[in-house]
């Protein structure tokens, strides 16, 4: 193979599925067999993310990869809190994830938060795999720790092997029920046209060699031509959380998906208002653990490449967004890149209409996904933004003539005390809810009573 291995970035792997499925478990448990490897410094720990080079795929995995079948350098996961939209994972033209983990309790099933979960990766053609997890659950369970799925599922009594089996159709059906042709992971042949079951247990291990593989197999199959980016250029990324931190004031966490952002370079960040031109003042990565308790919580770095991903410090954060573009300058003109940064946003930004409903989201992401569905279901927008309910979102509320459009939703977002006192005295309904279908079924159904 004649590619520079160099120039390939790490895939992006994003980490999805509701509450308390075994998202973070998961991903502990990978760390926390590279250190049983004897390997611990290897796997960078990122602000929201988890880097796991090649070689530590490949140990994990054993005998399920040859790294040499390989030229990608590792994989990029980034963990998604449950109540935290994965609709915040946008990057420029489309998902920032090139693949996912849909992680799905096994006992629980299919959750809210699963479908919405689902839904997204549907619209953002995002290939990914189901990590059908906690399989130790199953009562009888033989463990063995850290074993390929089918070694382990061979030494299972008929009866554990029956009932986990049940359990895995279920989700297979589940799947099929929402459009999306699946079988296990092993009958697959085509991963583009169905979607791969991976029998897991984060608790144990069980599986995570076979979750590996397949995620490895993936990314090195479909995702290629995509990584072969120009790692050494200045840096693009997406805002995932903007963060007070003491000691540097407003931060921003990003994922960057293409080139380097060094701690002295100069960049744009899309805004509530105009782009943010800005100089870094630090880049910080999370500190191992065990130094935590004695020193600051980050250590300052002097350049990332992509992908990673970096907390970074600068003045006139303020107004940065969730979801947001990330620019870096360097050699190349400062009014190019604005322009760069103000044509992603204005790419993002809602259709409101004269009359409508007031819409409220936590990232630009979910704004752009709440818009989607509200069209769908055709409610009207007079005013989308990113951020908490404000009593100002509250004033144009109330000026609706319609009293369906007196409404705040809000996705995501807490409501300010004095915006909810204001609501109350000027009649105006806020919605709020973590799942954006439930948000829209509850006008419907406020809607509903209004005109009977
Ligand atoms: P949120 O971040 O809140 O959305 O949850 P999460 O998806 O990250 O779930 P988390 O990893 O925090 O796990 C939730 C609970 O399930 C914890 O108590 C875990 O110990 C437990 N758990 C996760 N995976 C497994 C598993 O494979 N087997 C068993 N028995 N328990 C598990
Ligand atoms: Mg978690």
């Amino acid at each position: 193979d004649s590619r520079d291995p160099t120039s390939l970035r790490t895939p992006i792997v994003a980490v999805l599925g509701h509450v308390d499925h075994g998202k973070t478990s998961l991903l502990d448990k990978i760390r926390g067999s590279a250190v049983i490897e004897g390997e611990a410094g290897a796997i960078t720990q990122h602000i929201g993310a988890t880097a796991v080079p090649l070689d530590i795929v490949s140990s994990i995995a054993g005998d399920l990869v040859d790294p040499d079948d390989f030229d990608l350098p590792g994989l990029l996961f980034i963990d998604t809190p449950g109540h935290h939209s994965f609709t915040t994972l946008r990057s420029r033209g489309g998902a920032l994830a090139d693949i996912a983990i849909l992680v799905v309790d096994v006992n629980d099933g299919f959750q809210p938060q699963t479908l919405e979960a689902l839904d997204i990766l549907r619209r953002s053609e995002t290939p990914f795999i189901v990590a059908a997890n906690k399989i130790d659950t199953v009562p009888g369970w033989d463990e063995t720790e850290d074993s390929p799925i089918n070694a382990t599922y061979e030494s299972q009594t008929d009866r554990v092997q029956g009932r986990l089996d049940e359990q895995l159709y279920e989700i297979i059906g589940n799947l099929s029920d929402e459009g999306f042709s699946a079988d296990l992971y092993w009958r697959v042949q085509n991963f583009q046209r169905n979607v791969g079951v991976v029998p897991v247990s984060a608790m144990t291990g069980e599986g995570v060699p076979d979750l590996l593989a397949v995620m490895m197999g993936l990314s090195q199959r479909y995702m290629k031509e995509e990584m072969e980016i120009d790692v050494t250029g200045p840096g693009v990324g997406t805002v995932l959380e903007v963060k007070e931190e003491k000691g540097f004031g407003k931060t921003v966490d990003i994922v960057l998906y293409d080139g380097t952002i060094k701690a002295d370079d100069k960049i744009v960040v899309g805004g509530q208002n105009d782009p943010i031109v800005t100089d870094v003042r630090a880049l910080l990565q999370p500190r191992p653990l065990a130094e935590i308790r004695t020193e600051s919580r980050f250590e300052k770095v002097d350049e990332v490449s992509a992908a990673a991903g970096i907390k970074v410090a600068a003045p006139e954060l303020g107004d940065a967004m969730a979801g947001a573009p990330v620019r870096v300058v360097r050699d190349r003109d400062l009014e190019d890149v604005v322009r760069e940064v103000e044509a992603e946003l204005a790419d993002i930004a809602v259709d409101t209409a004269e009359e409508g409903v007031v819409v409220k989201a936590d990232t630009l992401g979910s704004l752009e996904a709440m818009a989607d569905a509200l069209e769908d279901a055709e409610v009207p927008i007079v005013r989308a933004e990113v951020g908490d309910v404000a009593p100002r979102d509250v004033s144009v509320a109330s000026t609706a003539d319609d009293p369906k459009q007196q409404v705040i939703l809000g996705f995501n977002v807490d409501t300010l005390s004095e915006a909810q006192r204001r609501a109350e005295t000027d009649d105006v309904d806020i919605f709020t809810d973590e799942v954006i279908y439930q948000l829209v079924e509850e006008y419907d159904e406020y809607v509903e009573e209004i005109e009977q």
